[in-house]
């Protein structure tokens, strides 16, 4: 179907940041003899293939940009107490600038107690407790990457956001729940819906900028969509059609809602290499700040 709704192309703005920072970080290599690369520890815990292929993709956009990967693979039956000392020992390690868990970890886990044992200073996902309220706060701070890197992605097409009506369909703490707080801070006004929002589809119709992180493929189709709204899908999920062929859908019926909105993000190529993109940023800012070194 031919779509008119402009695509947020993701996927090229992610390898803009990401060839602006391996050039950052090989300036800064040579005009400081001898510094060590910035290094980012990501921790998976046990067999999830998509966190196993989002920790690969991660690990290997670092190593393009010039980040060390000082990453560990747990096995499924890994107790808190041996992943609580890995933590601490990271925390410890001056070569690691960036500290992340991949999420969700199994059930026998505490995964907010081994979040809030991570330096703040480390914590490039932004979910330490102490993170999260200064974003409450609108002080500076290492910011969650998938809301950031959707921030940014409407930054760089000049999509203004003051003023506007925003809503987010979603509160989980990686992404509706930071999102809306960041979208307030630019001064939009901002609404959170859930699962348990009546008539979610007036609501979602409202929009402006309609931000959709709930998990749920296909959730939001046009009659949800007011003509010329900003459709951001935050949503990766994977389906199996009936010929048994597996792709990647977001949250948002691509092809229903492309004629009437006036920007759309893609699934995959949207939102997705943003998140990577900004973690790396984040880890380089926190490397600059260890190093005193200028940021930003
Ligand atoms: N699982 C899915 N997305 C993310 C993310 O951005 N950070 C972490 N830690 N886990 C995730």
């Amino acid at each position: 179907m031919a779509s008119s709704a402009q695509l947020l192309d993701g996927k090229q703005l992610a390898q803009t940041l990401q060839t602006q920072l391996a050039e950052r970080i090989q300036t800064l290599q040579t005009q400081h003899a001898g510094i060590r690369p910035p290094g980012l520890a990501v921790l998976m815990v046990g067999d999830n293939p998509a966190s196993a292929a989002y920790v690969r993709g991660k690990e290997r956009a670092c190593a393009k940009v010039g980040i060390a990967s000082f990453g560990q693979h747990f096995p499924g039956t890994t107790s808190q107490a041996e992943l609580e000392a890995t933590i601490e020992a990271l925390n410890q390690d001056d070569r690691v600038d960036g500290i992340l868990v991949q999420l969700p970890l199994p059930d026998h886990l505490d995964a907010v107690r081994l979040l809030h044992l991570i330096d703040p200073d480390k914590d490039v996902d932004g979910l330490h407790a102490l993170n999260l309220g200064r974003l409450v706060r609108g002080e500076p701070s290492l910011r969650s990457c998938t809301p950031a890197g959707v921030m940014r992605l409407l930054a760089a097409y000049d999509i203004p956001v003051a003023g506007k009506s925003a809503v987010v369909i979603g509160r989980s703490i990686l992404v509706g729940k930071p999102l809306a707080l960041m979208l307030l801070q630019e001064n939009a006004t901002v609404t959170i819906a859930h699962s348990r929002t009546p008539d979610l589809a007036a609501v979602a119709r409202r929009a402006d900028i309609l931000i959709v992180a709930a998990g749920r493929p296909g959730l939001v189709d046009a009659s949800m969509v007011k003509p010329g709204a900003v459709v951001i899908d935050v949503g990766i999920n994977r389906v199996t059609d009936t010929t048994g062929v597996s792709r990647l859908v977001g949250d948002v019926d691509f092809d229903g809602v492309a004629p009437i909105a006036q920007y759309l993000t893609p699934v995959p190529g949207g939102v997705g290499p943003m998140t990577i993109a900004l973690l790396l940023e984040n880890t380089v800012q926190s490397y600059c700040q260890r190093h005193a070194l200028p940021w930003g």
